[in-house]
């Protein structure tokens, strides 16, 4: 089962990902910037999941949420970028 939380970032990020998609004619780095997000978000939800299911293995409790926090922070950075490829092409 999906935790809550990770089905909501999917879901919401479907429906942003339609909108966006069917809003206006983007430029090629949206989508290549978007597949490289939903991979990382996928990644890091793996890690997240092993980490819970593992966390009785010592060499996993602390590298892991490490490795978690930095490929969320890139997320965020990602989808910062991917705001402002979208604005750009809609004000243009
Ligand atoms: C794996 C499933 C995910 C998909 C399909 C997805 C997809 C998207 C899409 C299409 C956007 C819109 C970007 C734009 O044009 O403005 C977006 C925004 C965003 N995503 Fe995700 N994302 C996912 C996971 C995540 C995760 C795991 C995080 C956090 C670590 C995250 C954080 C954000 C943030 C902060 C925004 C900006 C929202 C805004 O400015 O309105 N996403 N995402």
């Amino acid at each position: 089962m999906l935790s809550a939380g990770v089905a909501v970032f999917i879901l919401t990020g479907a429906l942003l990902a339609v909108q966006r998609l069917a809003s206006a004619p983007l430029p090629i780095s949206y989508p290549i910037v978007l597949v490289i997000k939903v991979g990382l978000g996928v990644w890091m939800f793996v890690l997240a999941r092993r980490a819970g299911t593992n966390a009785s293995i010592g060499a996993l409790r602390v590298p892991i949420p490490w490795q978690l926090a930095g490929i969320g922070v890139v997320i965020y950075g990602l989808a910062i970028a991917l705001r402002a490829i979208y604005e750009d092409a809609i004000r243009a």
